[in-house]
């Protein structure tokens, strides 16, 4: 009989539970003998694993956060550390593991099944930058965004004032644009797209010009302190400028159904897969389709920026 452990590591986001959750169901459906691990990497290295039934998971695919908790474990990037982690699989008998997280935690994943573990990932995190996949979690983060554009677009126009709103992301732009073209945004700043500061000030000029009640800039973390732009914003217009900094609250929340349905039909591939005696895979999903790319490709591969949302945002903003 197989067994398979699984774990969540790097940022939490919303729809890791109904991972979780779809993991250990499904193998508790195909026979397959499920354990936990807590504290991702770090708790494998630590012994935290714990066998998984169908009642482990019971009332979680509408929470947010993860069970299981994680973190961003130090010691599993030496050799020494993912062999402690490698031997605490192999004297359970347990030959699988489904690692749940982004970037940094596939590639760990990647370099573990080096030693023979067989790694499957599951792509999940707010900042949408793994690549050949859509990621759970990142449309929970853009609609939790939205919301606060919304709020803030109302006092925004009661005042008659200019708001920068700075989202996460890392060093990708994909839910400044989300959230910049679905939240009417005049201007989006995103990492991959060098900032032309006069244009995002010839937005701000036009729309007041033709009697616009408000300016909502998107700024994605690190292209530009929200507080320097909004100085240099509130210099340059002699607008009332204010900043809103959403932060962690973006990683917070109740999974929109967009997200559970994604995390429900990635938890079932990874099982399906260990199933089928594939290996080393990470599941992704692209629309209506959910295929596998060998982790090793992932690990390789790189992000195409959306441009066509950048156009977008910056055509509809006139
Ligand atoms: O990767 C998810 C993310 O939320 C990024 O958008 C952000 O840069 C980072 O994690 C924040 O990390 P921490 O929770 O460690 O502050």
């Amino acid at each position: 009989m197989h067994k398979v452990a699984v774990l969540t590591s790097g940022g939490d986001a919303s729809g890791m539970n109904a991972a979780i959750r779809a993991v250990v169901r499904s193998a508790v459906f195909r026979g397959i003998e499920a354990f936990g691990v807590h504290q991702g990497f770090e708790g494998l290295i630590n012994e935290e694993i714990e066998g998984m039934n169908a009642g482990s998971v019971a009332d979680i695919i509408h929470r947010g956060g993860t069970i299981l908790q994680t973190s961003r474990s130090e010691g599993f990037k030496s050799i020494e550390g993912m062999q402690k982690a490698a031997e605490r699989l192999w004297s359970r008998g347990i030959e699988n593991l489904v690692v749940i997280g982004g970037n940094g935690s596939l590639r760990g994943g990647a370099e573990f099944s080096q030693l023979g573990i067989n790694v499957i990932g599951i792509p999940a995190t707010i900042d949408n930058d793994v690549p050949f996949t859509e990621a759970i979690g990142f449309d929970t983060a853009v609609n939790t965004v939205l919301e606060a554009i919304n709020r803030v677009r109302d006092t925004a126009s009661s005042h008659g004032r200019i708001f920068v709103i700075e989202v996460m992301g890392h060093d990708c732009g994909e839910i400044a644009l989300a959230a910049g073209v679905a939240g009417g945004a005049e201007s989006v700043l995103i990492p991959e797209i060098d900032t032309d500061f006069n244009q995002v000030l010839e937005k701000i000029n036009q729309g007041i010009a033709r009697g616009k009640l408000h300016s909502i800039i998107i700024v994605a973390e690190g292209v530009y302190p929200a507080h320097q732009l909004k100085n240099r914003i509130e210099a340059a217009t002699g607008h009332d400028t204010r900043i809103c900094i959403l932060g962690h609250m973006q990683r917070g929340g109740t999974p929109t159904a967009v997200d559970r349905i994604l995390a429900s039909r990635m938890g079932k591939y990874a099982v399906d897969s260990i199933f089928k005696s594939e290996r080393n895979i990470m599941v992704a999903g692209e629309g209506s389709r959910i295929f596998s790319v060998p982790l090793q490709t992932v690990v390789a591969g790189e992000l195409t920026p959306k441009l066509e949302l950048y156009e977008i945002a910056r055509m509809l903003s006139i």
